[in-house]
């Protein structure tokens, strides 16, 4: 529930497109929040964009939350005063560039300066928390929250504790996601490509298969996707998938696991993609789908189906959801 009179304090380091989402999910239940950047500029311009951002989704009905724009606007301050954002925060969302040795630097930073309770969160796509926590004296204060672009409208965030995170760090973490209005998952451990990029990188290996074995060319395999299964992906889980298509799970492990089974040991090997003859036509058959110079008209177009989709979702789950 949003209170106007908050006044738990959140840090959100890096003012890029991750950093400017975070901020607003945090404002958006009322959080007192402090963006703060090494560039000066990153800062301002990220409030304003910020701001309009807000706006825009008043007037369009999309703002999350129960304060209005100008409120959630309040509720953010920027800063290029690293100190100053973690003093008294209870939680710290890193959102620096994906290198690790930059996340090194900054954890390294952030460490001789937070206290024993603040929460650091990185928003690493695929860095394992590990990796740069390791040599810290507040290494169990740290896990990884990895959100999804753009993070407004899709709200899954994995939660991926290193293997010293403290298990409060990690629910607490949980806590607040869901606070904040994301759908967190937890992972026991950490692991390469976390569960989403894993899943993704197993689609992405037959899909190239099979545009490499000339079953279907580009176009066809993204319909199968877009016009098939997503379809059914964009509200049900592979899990709860299957166990509506059959009498439960134990019918569809009955009726279909031994092909499923046969079926998957005809899967080739793992695609090099960097090395692989396919390249060349794959890129070139996308290219002729979505021209370079239009990759920001179809990704206006994707933003746009998702916004759509994320209230329909919302509208599904408050009426239908049992
Ligand atoms: P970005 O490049 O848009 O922004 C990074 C910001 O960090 C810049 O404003 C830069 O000035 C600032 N910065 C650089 N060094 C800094 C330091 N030492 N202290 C404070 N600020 C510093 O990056 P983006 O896309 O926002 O990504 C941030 C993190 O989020 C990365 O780890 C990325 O993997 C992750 N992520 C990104 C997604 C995306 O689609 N862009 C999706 C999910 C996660």
């Amino acid at each position: 529930m949003a209170s106007k009179n908050k006044t738990e304090k959140v840090g959100i380091v890096g003012s890029g497109l991750i950093g400017r989402s975070w901020s607003m999910l945090f404002a958006s239940v009322g959080y007192q929040v402090t963006l703060f950047d090494i560039v000066p500029k990153q800062v301002t311009d990220a409030l304003e964009d910020i701001r309009k951002q807000l706006i825009t989704l008043q007037n369009d009905g999309l703002l999350r939350g129960k304060l209005n724009a100008v409120e959630q606007f309040q509720c953010i301050k920027g800063s290029t005063d690293l100190s100053a954002t973690v003093k008294n925060a209870i939680f710290i969302q890193e959102c620096v560039p994906e290198n690790l040795d930059l996340k090194k630097k900054l954890y390294k930073e952030l460490d001789a300066i937070v206290d024993n309770k603040t929460i650091l969160s990185s928003s690493t796509s695929c860095i394992l928390p590990s990796l740069f926590s390791e040599d810290l004296k507040h290494r169990s204060q740290v896990i990884v929250s990895h959100p999804v672009n753009p993070p407004y409208y899709v709200p899954l965030v994995e939660i991926v504790p290193a293997p010293w995170t403290k298990l409060e760090v990690a629910a607490k973490t949980r806590e607040i996601m869901k606070e904040i209005g994301q759908a967190p998952v937890s992972l026991s451990r950490e692991l390469d490509g976390f569960v989403l990029n894993r899943i993704q990188y197993a689609i992405l290996n037959e899909v190239w298969r099979l545009v490499e074995e000339k079953v279907v060319d580009v176009k066809d395999i993204d319909t199968v996707m877009s016009e098939g299964l997503g379809m059914r992906y964009a509200f049900l889980g592979a899990f709860e998938t299957a166990h509506l298509n059959a009498e439960g799970m134990e019918n569809y492990i009955e009726r279909y696991g031994e092909t499923i089974y046969n079926v998957s040991q005809t899967f080739g090997d793992v695609p090099r993609m960097t090395q692989n003859r396919s390249a060349f036509t794959i890129c070139q058959q996308l290219n002729n789908m979505v021209p370079l110079e239009r990759l920001p008209e179809r990704r206006a177009w994707r933003d746009a189906c998702l916004t759509r989709l994320s209230v329909l979702k919302r509208d599904m789950n408050t009426k239908y959801k049992q």
